[in-house]
């Protein structure tokens, strides 16, 4: 398919795992992708990669999305050599996992940061880029933690704080041909889920109906899908990405 021809998608922690995944989705389809990553190394790896693989520039920028100041420098940059922006994926997000008790302010404020208010830097900044055109896509990453999670406190914080933000933003923009959805992951493969304690993965993933984690490749469409203009009667919806985990008990 190529749903995606001349579009300009912003992936912020698009440099590895599932902004990695979606990168070379939308580009596969025509896009001209703009990956955002503290990670400028990696960027710029898979930019290059994108880049000769498909024959478009993929522009690549060192962004943190915890600073206002570097999320407004690079989406007028993509807006000056692009003129415009389709698609925002606020992707970008870590875990520092504890029970609450021994959260730091540190870790609190950093989980928070790099989710949330980093979602609502992106989202302010272009906004008012979609608004001028009467189009555009945001896709949010929440977690299917948001509902809560053992030693996650400052994770389903932000995850829970991107469903209400991904909500508003539907309202607040829905006669102006934007809509704003968010992806509840479940189990994937990615440097993340190999990073959390293993005894804690192993229970979680006994606990998927399907018994196994997902790829990238399965949120990668999950998102081309609501990111596409065919998905512009869909907003404000949570869509679990999870082989079933959100449904609740499975006992067999
Ligand atoms: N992998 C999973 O199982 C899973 C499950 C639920 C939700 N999620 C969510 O999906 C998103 C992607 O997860 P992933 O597994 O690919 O993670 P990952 O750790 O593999 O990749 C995250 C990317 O974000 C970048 N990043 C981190 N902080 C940043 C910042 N401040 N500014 C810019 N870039 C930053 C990193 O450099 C990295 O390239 C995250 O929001 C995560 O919370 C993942």
């Amino acid at each position: 398919m190529n749903r995606y021809t001349d579009q300009v998608v912003l992936v912020t922690g698009g440099a590895r795992g599932l902004g990695a995944a979606m990168a070379e989705r939308f580009a596969a389809e025509g896009a001209i992708v703009a990956i955002g990553d503290v990670n400028e190394a990696a960027a710029g790896e898979l930019a290059d990669r994108l880049a000769a693989e498909f024959g478009r520039a993929c522009p690549a920028h060192r962004v943190d999305v915890t600073s206002s100041a570097d999320v407004g420098e690079w989406v007028d940059a993509v807006v000056r050599a692009h003129g415009r922006i389709d698609v925002l994926v606020n992707n970008a997000g870590i875990i520092r996992d504890n029970r609450i008790e021994d959260i730091d302010d540190a870790d609190w404020h950093a989980v928070l940061d790099a989710s949330l208010t980093g979602a609502f830097y992106c989202t302010r900044n272009v906004l008012p880029h979609m608004r001028s055109r009467g189009y555009g896509r945001i896709v949010s990453f929440s977690s299917m933690s948001w509902r809560g999670n053992f030693g996650q406190a400052n994770y389903v914080a932000a995850k829970a704080g991107i469903v209400g933000l991904t909500r508003t933003i539907a309202l607040e923009t829905a006669r102006q041909g934007i809509t704003a959805n968010a992806i509840a992951p479940g189990l994937i493969d990615t440097p993340m889920l190999a990073s959390m304690n293993t005894a804690a993965r192993d229970k979680l993933i006994a606990k998927v109906p399907q018994r196994k984690t997902g790829q990238p490749r399965d949120i990668a469409e999950a998102a081309a899908y609501l990111c596409s203009p065919a998905a512009g009667y869909v907003s404000g919806v949570v869509l679990d990405v999870d082989g079933g985990l959100g449904i609740g008990s499975s006992i067999r």
